[in-house]
């Protein structure tokens, strides 16, 4: 145990150096995973300040199937949907024992946005851990080294949506903050708005066809009801904004009679902008500073869903201190009919149309990938697709990342659905070589169309990645989330005359000097949208060693996973017992027996 906590040290040394507010910062000892220092939970929550120790911030997550109020059964987290907020300041040590008590259920929890130091705390079964097996607890330990808005959730789509997830922010000193001249309060664990979706059923039990799965109601932190922000006339309130759906579901928000100024996206500092409403896709967090400039009163705050969720709404109140707002409630049905139309609102205001609050220029790419994405009907039978893992390494133990049945066509990168390896991909390629390997951009059209997708890079290089939504066959838009790196958007277009666009013609433009780059202040986000008929283009500094997906979540809906897998080979090797661990997947021991 000793080891692991050293090189954990170690290595949230080296990253940080040069970290003003991490720079007196000592261990005390090297057994602090065995102090029970939170044993009548205390929060972590508190004013951050410089040159402090970090604390440990312990929490117990016990994950269960739930008959929540509503009559309905839920997957819980100690009971409630969505589970405990989590609010720590940077540099905080973050400690979540997780039990998994989902019968016959494998489960794993993804740090949505944060950068993991660590390669085997992100989350992902069969990239960087073991699943967690039902009856089992793993504990994830981590060092909250960037402030920001992000949240957490169950790896799968399916658990996710029943109900495993939880916001996550990360404060920091407040005169760090670019934009701390622009409010008078953040207080994250009341201003923070998650918004989820639930429903009818469990996808849980429906695995054998989730494809008919749409959701029947939005929540604000898990509320159907109204969630309250209270507010003080004439001052100014930073509000973190968090879609916590897990399929294609973007939100639209907005505030009745208020302005809303957005600092933030993706937990990252942008250039601040006014608007009257703003939209999140799946997985997209964005900071909006609010004034509570208006007339002494109770005002709607309001959600929408667009595509699947098209129809579905939900609302929260910002209520001014001392208002009566029972009137407000009683009225709530006539008050949401005479509200503004989008029309009133404008356009709403997205993360990719941002701009860095700082340049961020960094140097030329070493290499462009391209990643064309499109809808294809797939030629082989339902039997000769492996939806799990390949089985030697986990003979009666099988873990679905997908759903079980296909429908005629799933959504694939250069042709190919992605394979989660048979052992965990961290340990390849210094450990263990993977099988069914086919490299990004190199793919062979004749071999398997499932196969493990790697794109690899080495600590340091810049990479620019092309995500071409060519729309040949849907009109869909897709989400991308990037794990352990943040990009840098460059460029988004979408083809004004609805013709799809093949990866010769985006080639073409690109060597015509059609394709515009933001090279100067792009936003830096860690999920992006690619539109239907457009492409999306970003580079990233691959500088953390390690396995990190870049997946489409809501695209394997009933079908196979849409992803790749960064592959970025560590210059430290891994410590011996996380190499052991990762070695027993399938007949494993749950991999917190190392730490204690
Ligand atoms: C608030 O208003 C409701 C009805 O509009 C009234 O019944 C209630 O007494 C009021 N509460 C206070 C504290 O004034
Ligand atoms: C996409 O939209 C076009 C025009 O609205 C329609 O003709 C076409 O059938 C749609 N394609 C798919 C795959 O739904």
């Amino acid at each position: 145990m000793k080891l692991l906590v050293i090189c954990l040290m170690i290595i949230a040394n080296i990253i940080n150096n040069g970290k003003a507010s991490l720079e007196t910062f000592k261990v005390m000892s090297d057994n602090w995973l065995l102090e029970d220092n939170t044993k009548s939970p205390v929060s972590c929550y508190r004013p951050c300040k410089f040159n402090v120790e970090p604390r440990f911030c312990r929490y117990t997550f016990e994950i269960e199937p739930t008959m929540t109020e509503n009559g309905k059964t839920a997957i819980t987290i100690n009971g409630k949907t969505p589970g405990p907020p989590i609010n720590v300041c940077v540099n905080d040590f973050v400690v979540v024992k997780v039990k998994n008590k989902i019968p016959d259920q494998d489960i794993a929890i993804h740090w949505h946005g944060v950068e993991q130091v660590a390669p085997h705390m992100d989350g992902v079964p069969m990239i960087t851990q073991c699943p967690i097996s039902y009856g089992s607890t793993y504990t994830y330990i981590f060092n909250a080294i960037s402030p920001g808005t992000f949240f957490y959730h169950a790896d799968s789509v399916s658990h996710h949506s029943d109900g495993v997830y939880g916001s996550f922010v990360v404060n920091q000193p407040q005169p760090l903050d670019h934009h701390s001249a622009l409010y008078d309060y953040d207080r994250s664990p009341e201003y923070t708005l998650l918004v989820g979706a639930r429903f009818p059923m469990l996808f849980t039990a429906n695995l054998e066809d989730m494809s008919q799965m749409a959701p029947d109601a939005l929540v604000i932190n898990g509320d159907e009801d109204s969630y309250k922000l209270f507010v003080m006339q004439g001052y100014a309130y930073r509000l973190r904004l968090i879609n916590a759906i897990a399929i294609e579901c973007p939100v639209v928000a907005s505030i009745e009679g208020h302005e809303m100024t957005v600092i933030a996206t993706d937990g990252k500092a942008v250039k601040p902008v006014s608007t009257r409403s703003v939209q999140l896709y799946p997985g997209e967090r964005m900071d909006v500073v609010v004034r509570a400039s208006q007339e002494n009163g109770g005002y709607w705050l309001k959600v929408h869903g667009i595509e699947v969720c098209a129809g579905l709404t939900t609302d929260a109140m910002l209520i001014y201190s001392g208002f009566n707002y029972t009137s407000m409630l009683q009225n709530k049905r006539t008050n949401l009919i005479n509200t503004e139309t989008d029309k009133e609102l404008g356009p709403p205001v997205y993360g990719q149309m941002l701009e860095s609050k700082q340049n961020v220029a960094q140097s030329t790419p070493s290499k462009t990938v391209y990643l064309s994405i499109d809808r294809k009907a797939v030629k082989h039978e339902d039997n000769e697709n492996d939806f799990r893992y390949i089985s030697e390494a986990l003979p009666n133990k099988p873990f679905f990342p997908a759903a079980l049945s296909l429908q005629d066509s799933v959504v694939q990168i250069n042709g190919k659905s992605f394979l989660y390896p048979a052992i965990p991909a961290i340990l390849s390629p210094r450990y263990v070589k993977l099988n069914y390997v086919c490299p990004v951009g190199e793919e062979d059209k004749s071999r398997d169309p499932q196969c493990v997708q790697i794109l690899t890079s080495h600590e340091g290089a810049v990479v620019e990645l092309v995500l071409l939504n060519e729309g040949f066959g849907s009109n869909d838009s897709y989400t991308f989330h990037l794990h352990g790196f943040t990009m840098q958007v460059v460029a988004t277009w979408q083809s004004l005359d609805k013709k799809p666009i093949s990866l010769e013609e985006f080639k073409r433009l690109d060597k015509e000097k059609k394709v515009i780059r933001n090279l100067i202040n792009p936003p830096v986000k860690d999920t992006v949208t690619v539109p239907n008929k457009g492409y999306t283009v970003v580079r990233m500094r691959t500088d953390l060693g390690g396995s990190w997906m870049l997946e489409c979540r809501a695209c394997s809906l009933s079908s196979l996973p849409t992803a790749i897998l960064l592959s970025v080979p560590r210059s430290l090797p891994l410590p011996e017992q996380i190499i052991k661990a990762l070695s027993l997947c399938g007949n494993y021991k749950p991999p917190d027996v190392l730490l204690n």
